[in-house]
């Protein structure tokens, strides 16, 4: 059975919204096209999968990421491992991408969240057939509820600055964010950029301060273009800036996303998000986590048990080939901190919040 027509799918959260419908994704039923993010801003440039082992590879590339994209695509990827599956081997094959897209990235939990689940509708599948209709129409499940949840968490969130429902234009607010938590970082809208972009709707933001996000720069690449096209304001600064605009007393919240939350509240995220965390304690600013509850990892007791990704020193001795360091020099490159709870003010999710995260509200929340 080929249920590809019905399956494709391409979000566009447009309804109520005010979003130009950037994406990072689109699922043609055949195949997964991705938009390449190491191009962003110069060219924009789709590429097109119809292998599990290619999805992985754009993974491990970066040509897709941001935790709940990088699920959304592995699911994908183990679609189309199903698509690609011969009659004799189908279970070792479908079994052998799965692996292999698991070992793409360590630290975004939403990868292997998604991977399990794929699984669990994989091991219920009697026949090759089966396994295709069942496992597309579990990845675009996947994706659609990414994007409701983003949808979701932007209510809540702006519940939990003090805003009323029905507040539209009251008293602006300016923010600052790190790393791209956009539609380009997931099913589409954004977690901490879904936030901002509702802000915007409702007439409520002032500015945004968007952090480059040394080394990658997915704050200058990513979050600057994706507000641009969106008419929101923005102004990019260096990472090493943020204090000097935390200090100089304008903005009031600190919105990020994450990859991984641990039971105790702790949030791995973007390099660099443990040292906001510290500035806004001492500036007095608000501290505001915002993940889908796919990024919550309850089996981890804190975010000592996190696996932190190391990349290649090259990222940040060189940025498209142009040196910016001896070339032997020794590099440290790992792209996530953790941020312990006790400076994390609140944790939103489409499930709910948690303020002054602990374990005990995270089990509230979580079980
Ligand atoms: O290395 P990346 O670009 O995949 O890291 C992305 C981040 O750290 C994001 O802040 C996080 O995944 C949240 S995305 C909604």
């Amino acid at each position: 059975m080929n249920n590809s027509k019905e399956s494709q799918f391409s979000p566009t959260p447009s309804s109520g919204t005010q979003s130009t419908g950037t994406v990072a994704l689109r699922w043609l039923g055949a195949s997964l096209e991705l938009l390449d993010q190491r191009l962003l801003p110069a060219q924009e440039q789709w590429l097109t999968l119809a292998t599990a082992s290619g999805v992985s590879q754009c993974i491990r590339d970066m040509v897709v990421r941001g935790a709940p994209a990088i699920g959304i695509s592995a699911a994908y990827g183990v679609a189309l491992a199903a698509r690609q599956a011969t009659a004799s081997d189908w279970r070792a094959q479908i079994q052998e991408a799965i692996r292999d897209l698991a070992a793409s990235r360590p630290t975004a939990v939403n990868l292997f969240w998604a991977l399990q689940r794929m699984e669990r509708v994989f091991v219920g599948c009697g026949t090759p057939s089966e396994a295709l209709a069942r496992l597309e129409n579990e990845a675009v499940a996947i994706h659609q509820e990414d994007l409701a949840a983003n949808l979701t968490m932007a209510d809540y969130a702006l519940e939990a600055m003090g805003f009323s429902a029905g507040a539209e234009g009251a008293a602006q607010v300016s923010v600052l964010t790190h790393c791209n938590t956009g539609a380009l970082a997931t099913g589409g809208y954004g977690t901490a950029l879904g936030v901002i972009r509702r802000l915007h709707e409702k007439n409520l933001l002032k500015q945004v301060y968007a952090d480059e996000t040394r080394p990658w720069l997915q704050g200058s690449r990513l979050t600057a273009w994706e507000l641009m096209r969106d008419g929101i304001p923005v102004t990019l600064n260096a990472d090493g800036a943020a204090a000097a605009i935390l200090a100089a007393g304008e903005v009031r919240w600190i919105i990020v996303g994450a990859d991984r939350i641990t039971a105790n509240g702790d949030v791995a995220n973007k390099i660099g998000t443990y040292s906001l965390a510290v500035l806004a304690r001492h500036h007095k600013v608000g501290f505001m986590v915002v993940a889908p509850s796919t990024t919550v990892d309850m089996d981890l007791q804190s975010g000592a048990d996190i696996p932190i990704e190391e990349r290649d020193g090259i990222e940040v001795r060189e940025i498209r080939g142009i040196p910016l360091a001896p070339e032997e020099v020794s590099v440290f490159n790992p792209v996530f901190d953790v941020t312990p709870a006790s400076l994390i003010d609140v944790i939103v999710t489409e499930k709910g919040v948690v303020r002054n995260p602990d374990i005990i509200g995270m089990r509230n929340l979580f079980g």
